[in-house]
C-alpha cells in the first residue's frame, strides 16, 4: 500500500516510515526541512538510533522509501496519510497541537479524493474528532481519521515497532478499519479495533501508567533506604507476580525524555480540563523531580560541602542507546550539583553534542576514564551498559579517594566496596 508520514524527519516519523516500508509498504516520507530531507535522501539519519540508518538505506535502495519537500504529491500519491508531528509540552502542561492542526488544515486544503488520515502523534482524547473538523472545513468529499499510538522507546525503536507487544487502531467505520488492518497485515501481533477517543487515552494511560510504576519503585527505593531492605531484592520478588511483571521497576533518579514527563503533565492537564483531579498523576511528577535531589544528597553524604568538589558525571542522555537530552535527568543532576557549588566533568558514549547547549561550566570528557579520573567523586547517572564493565580497578586508581553514587544501581554494591569504592546508590 502507499503511505505517506507527514513529520518524517522527526524521531517516531522517521522510524514508522522506514519500519513501514521495511513491512513491504511504499512509505512517502514527508519534511518541511529542506536540508533535513536532502540528507535523508542520500540516507543520512539526524538521530542516534541503533539499526535506523542501515534500515533507512535498505529500503531507499528498495525504492519502497522516499524522502520529498512535495506536500501536494505526497498526498496525491497516498491512500493513507500518517501525521508525525511533535506535540510538545506548552508552559501550563498542555500538549502544545499546532503542529497537528497546521498539517489537517494543509491536508483538507490538498486532497481530491478519498484518504485516511491517521494520527500516530501522542495526543489528547478528542483530537482525531478535531482533525476531522478541520479537514471537513476545506474538503467536502470522503474520507476518513483514525488514531494509530506509536509505543517505541528510544534505543530499541525499530525493534518495538516490528515486534510491537499490541497494535492499537482507533477508527469510526469499517472502511478505515480495512485499510488499517492492510497496513499492519505483516505484524503478527495482537490488534485491538478500538473507537478513536480509547485509542488516544491507550496511549497515554499506557506511558503514565509506565511512569507511575518508576515512581513507584522510587518509593520503595526511598523505604529501603530507611530500614535496610534492598530495591533491587524487592523489585525482583514483586516482579516475579505475573500480574505486576518485573518491567519499569528499575529504581533511579526517575524518568526523562521526550515523553513520559510531557506525557503525564499532559493526561493530568486533560484530567484537570473536565475538572477532574487526576490525584496520582500529581504525585508521580513529584516523586520524579525529588528523585534528581536523591542523587545530590547521596554525594553530600559522602562530601559534605559540594562547594569547589570535583564531580565526575557518567551519562548525559536520558537513557541508554540514546542521544537525546529531553528532559534528562542527568542535565538535572549536574546542574543541582553545580548549585552547591561543585565543578564537573561529565562523559556520554553519544549524547555530549546535544547536551552542551543545555549547559554551562561543564568539562566535557573524552572517555569515561578520563571523566573520572582525580575527582573527588563519581556520580553515574545514565544506564549506559558500557559503564558497569568499565575498569573500576583503574578508576580507583586514578581517584585520591574513591568514592561513587550511581544513580542508576548499575553497579554492583559488593564488588565496588570489595574494590575499595565509598559507593552509595538508590535504595540498596
Ligand atoms: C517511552 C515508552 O516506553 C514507549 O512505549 C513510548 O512509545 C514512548 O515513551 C513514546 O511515547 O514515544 P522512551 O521514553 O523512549 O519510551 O523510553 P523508556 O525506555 O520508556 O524510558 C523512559 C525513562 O524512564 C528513561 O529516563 C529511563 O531511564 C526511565 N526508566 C525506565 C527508569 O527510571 N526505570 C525503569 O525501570 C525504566
Amino acid at each position: 500500500m502507499k503511505i505517506s508520514v507527514i513529520g518524517a524527519t522527526g524521531y517516531v516519523g522517521l522510524v514508522s516510515g522506514a519500519c513501514l516500508a521495511e513491512l513491504g509498504h511504499t512509505v512517502i516520507c514527508y519534511g518541511r526541512n529542506k536540508s533535513a530531507v536532502a540528507n535523508l535522501k542520500k540516507g543520512g539519519v539526524p538521530i542516534y538510533e541503533p539499526g535506523l540508518s542501515a534500515l533507512v538505506k535498505k529500503n531507499i535502495k528498495a525504492k519502497r522509501l522516499i524522502f520529498t519537500t512535495d506536500f501536494e504529491k505526497t498526498v496525491k500519491d497516498s491512500v493513507a496519510i500518517l501525521i508525525s508531528v511533535g506535540t510538545p509540552p506548552l508552559l501550563n502542561g498542555k500538549a502544545d497541537l499546532r503542529a497537528v492542526y497546521d498539517v489537517a488544515e494543509k491536508v483538507g486544503q490538498t486532497m481530491a479524493e478519498y484518504k485516511l488520515i491517521v494520527d500516530k502523534s501522542t495526543v489528547p482524547v478528542g483530537t482525531g474528532q478535531k482533525v476531522k473538523n478541520i479537514i471537513g472545513k476545506y474538503y467536502r468529499g470522503k474520507f476518513d481519521v483514525a488514531s494509530c499510538p506509536e509505543f517505541l522507546r528510544e534505543g530499541s525503536a525499530i525493534h518495538d515497532f516490528l515486534n510491537p507487544y499490541r497494535v492499537i487502531i482507533g477508527v469510526d467505520n469499517s472502511r478505515a478499519r480495512k485499510i488499517m488492518l492492510d497496513i499492519f497485515k505483516p505484524q503478527k501481533t495482537e490488534k485491538l479495533i478500538t473507537n478513536i477517543e480509547s485509542a488516544e487515552l491507550i496511549k497515554y494511560a499506557s506511558n503514565t501508567y509506565l511512569a507511575t510504576k518508576i515512581s513507584f519503585i522510587n518509593e520503595i527505593s526511598s523505604l529501603c533506604d530507611l530500614n535496610g531492605a534492598s530495591v533491587d531484592e524487592v523489585a525482583r520478588g514483586m516482579g516475579l507476580d505475573e500480574r505486576i511483571g518485573p518491567s519499569f521497576l528499575k529504581a533511579g533518579v526517575g524518568y526523562g525524555g521526550s515523553c513520559f514527563p510531557k506525557d503525564v503533565s499532559a493526561l493530568k492537564y486533560l484530567a484537570d480540563s473536565y475538572g477532574y483531579e487526576f490525584k496520582i498523576l500529581k504525585a508521580v511528577m513529584q516523586v520524579n523531580n525529588n528523585q534528581r535531589t536523591v542523587a545530590v544528597k547521596k554525594a553530600q553524604q559522602m562530601l559534605g560541602s559540594l562547594k569547589g568538589k570535583s564531580i565526575g558525571v557518567l551519562g548525559l542522555a536520558f537513557k541508554q542507546n540514546t542521544d537525546d537530552v529531553r528532559e534528562s535527568a542527568a542535565v538535572d543532576v549536574i546542574k543541582l550539583l553545580q548549585k552547591q557549588g561543585a565543578k564537573i566533568t561529565a562523559f556520554d558514549p553519544v549524547a555530549t553534542e546535544r547536551a552542551k547547549p543545555n549547559l554551562t561550566k561543564v568539562k566535557y570528557a573524552k572517555t569515561a576514564y578520563q571523566a573520572c579520573k582525580n575527582q573527588d567523586l563519581v556520580v553515574l547517572v545514565t544506564e549506559w551498559p558500557q559503564f558497569a564493565k568499565l575498569n573500576w580497578k583503574r578508576i580507583k586508581n586514578d581517584m585520591p579517594k574513591p568514592r561513587v553514587v550511581d544513580g542508576r544501581n548499575l553497579l554492583n554494591p559488593a564488588k565496588m566496596e570489595k574494590l575499595g569504592f565509598e559507593y552509595l546508590s538508590i535504595g540498596r
